[in-house]
């Protein structure tokens, strides 16, 4: 694909880092992304939204003691094309999501930030057409891709006044809609000012939920809406997506964003 124009505006950044420890026994010996969904390991996925989205420079972050396997699959990115660019980090511990984020400062070199989640499936089209125009856009805001789910306690839910985002809750017990925000994010530079700012939550990580609020508190948080968004890292929506994926062998047939056998 050679790389592109977007590239020098926007740096991609793969997060596939985290524990696993919803998905073993099965992540014992191997990173959670490197499971099967169909035919594909699972970041294979995530790679070929950015790559489809128009993003070829990209950094991955992952955990010290899956680097290797991630880097033996992915490799340098000449695999997905001429142009194709991977960079790796090493997040030593699983501090959270934001906290895997602020290993992009350098990376960025003061790109504007796309960020998806490695366990992350989508089949949707609204996506490109978004990244570009926050590109594109003098406004420096972020950008939650929002998706409608039954049952949204399991994710970070949006409570919208009108058409505004105006607050994230994390796994709430009674979410305050059934929009589930998913583990696509975009974020101007001072993303990492903000990121420094934020306070482990009870949890001990670093919340990418609060990093979205800080945004929503300046009414700088935009939202975009989506369909066909799995989050693939937990037993019973890994299997589901799975389902998907096999049912849907079409929707996912670009050779030129997937890993070559
Ligand atoms: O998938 C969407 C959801 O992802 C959002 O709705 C939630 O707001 C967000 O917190 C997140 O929730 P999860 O419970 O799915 O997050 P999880 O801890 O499973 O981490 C998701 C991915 O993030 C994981 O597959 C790899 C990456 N990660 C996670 C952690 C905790 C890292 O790279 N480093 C980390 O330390």
């Amino acid at each position: 694909m050679g790389k592109t124009a977007l590239s020098e505006r926007v740096a991609g950044i793969l997060l596939a880092g985290g524990s696993g420890t919803r998905m073993r026994p099965l992540t014992k010996d191997r990173n959670k992304h490197l499971l099967p969904v169909g035919m594909r390991p699972m970041i294979d996925y995530a790679l070929g939204t950015l790559l489809g989205a128009g993003l070829s420079d990209i950094l991955v972050v992952t955990g010290r003691s899956h680097m290797g396997q991630v880097v033996d699959v992915l490799g340098s990115g000449r695999d997905y094309g001429d142009g194709v660019a991977f960079t790796y980090r090493v997040q030593d511990e699983a501090r959270g999501i934001a906290d895997a984020l602020a290993l992009a400062r350098d990376f960025s070199a003061g790109r504007r930030l796309c960020v998806l989640l490695a366990d992350n499936v989508f089949d949707c089209d609204r996506l490109r057409p978004a990244i570009e125009a926050f590109a594109a856009s003098e406004e420096a805001y972020a950008l939650n891709f929002l998706a409608e789910v039954e049952d949204a306690r399991a994710y970070g839910v949006a409570r919208l006044e009108g058409d505004r985002v105006v607050e994230i809750l994390e796994k709430p017990d009674e979410p305050p809609s059934n929009l589930a925000v998913t583990g696509l994010y975009c974020y101007p530079i001072d993303a990492f000012d903000k990121v420094d700012q934020l306070d482990p939550s009870a949890r001990g990580e670093l919340e990418i939920s609060d990093l979205n609020n800080a945004y929503a508190r300046e009414g700088r948080l935009q939202h975009e809406r989506v369909a066909g968004w799995f989050d693939a890292g937990e037993p019973e929506p890994w299997m589901r997506t799975q389902r998907y994926v096999q049912e849907h062998p079409t929707r996912f047939g670009d050779d030129r964003f997937r890993l070559r056998p």
